[in-house]
């Protein structure tokens, strides 16, 4: 198994890491444009492994070359927000880096399962699938799990109960239109709405919906990596394990949910061939107008794309 991960900073190099660690291939190689960063984040990582105890070998380099032929790759490659910037604001720059990594893994590593990073993710996720020209199966962005995260991080702290007993969905894009689904979430099998009163369900979405942009007000100079690399792996690991977890995803749709042509997110099957299956999940009228809403959103920013 050989995993590329493109983009050597806070967030690729993080989840380098982290891939390596859990062992999920026996090669990752770290792609950057940056001469030497790549190539010394991977040393460093790859010093760490007989202390860690791991036996992926980390290797980082300039070219797609060492990259070929690899099972998963993870793009991050791009420019990150700075304070007072939407994930919106990023979509010219990081649509060329987008497309000129994608058109260097799709000719080296023709197989491969591409799971995006890059901000704005939903639309990045179409800049890749066009260029690439691959299945949307093997097309699909990390979001989801990441605004997941956020929500039963929150949610925990309310509580003070474990992170663990906290299930739960956020659909939609990636920015300010999420749509966290209260309805569908539990602590323990429990409804939410019989743990805590409205109020505080609306605060803890509300927080969810900007949880990126508290990260960014705190850093000044960039933004999450953290949970944003975790939930990467995660992907990566349901992908090489083929673990076929429902998880939810940035994915291609045509016709799910009544929406076609667009990447929003929604649970998905994850496993061996990428996005084994979108998962419809009943969704009420306020629900699905929101969803809608989210969808039309991701759809105007591609709109502003010049490919
Ligand atoms: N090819 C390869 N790497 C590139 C390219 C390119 N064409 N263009 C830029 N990069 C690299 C930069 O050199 C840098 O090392 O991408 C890396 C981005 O790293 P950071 O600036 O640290 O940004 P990071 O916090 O990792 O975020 C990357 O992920 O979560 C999203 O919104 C975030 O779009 C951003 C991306």
């Amino acid at each position: 198994m050989k995993i590329t991960v493109v983009g050597a900073g806070h967030v690729g190099a993080t989840t380098a890491q982290r891939i390596a660690e859990k062992e999920l291939a026996n090669q990752v190689v770290l792609v950057d444009i940056l001469e030497g960063i790549p190539q010394g984040k991977a040393l460093d990582q790859w010093e760490s492994a007989p202390v860690e105890g791991f036996d992926t070998r980390v290797i980082g380099t300039n070219g797609y070359e060492e990259a070929a032929g690899s099972d998963v790759t993870v793009i991050t490659a791009g420019i990150a927000r700075k304070p007072g910037m939407s994930r919106d604001d990023l979509l010219a720059t990081n649509a060329k880096i987008v497309k000129t990594v994608t058109e260097s893994v799709a000719k080296h590593s023709p197989n491969t399962i591409l799971v995006l990073v890059s901000n704005p993710l939903d639309v990045m996720c179409y800049v890749a699938l066009k260029t690439s020209g691959f299945d949307s199966k093997r097309v699909v962005g990390m979001a989801g799990i990441l605004d997941t995260a956020r929500y039963r991080s929150f949610l925990a702290m309310e509580l003070n109960v474990s992170v663990r007993d906290i299930q739960a969905i956020v659909m939609g894009g990636h920015g300010d239109s999420m749509v966290p689904l209260p309805r569908y979430t539990t602590v323990a099998g429990v409804p939410l709405e019989q743990w805590m009163d409205q109020a505080t369900i609306d605060r803890i979405v509300d927080r969810t919906r900007n949880g990126g942009a508290e990260i960014v007000k705190h850093l000044k100079t960039g933004s999450a990596y953290y949970a944003p690399s975790a939930a990467a792996t995660e992907m990566v690991e349901a992908i090489v394990r083929d673990h076929r977890r429902v998880l939810p995803c940035a994915a291609w749709l045509t016709g799910e949910y009544g929406l076609s042509d667009v990447y929003v997110g929604v649970p998905v099957i994850l496993g061996r061939n990428g996005v084994e299956k979108v998962v419809e999940i009943s969704l009420s009228g306020d629900e699905k107008a929101a969803l809608k809403e989210s969808a039309d959103h991701v759809k105007g920013t591609m709109e502003k794309l010049s490919l």
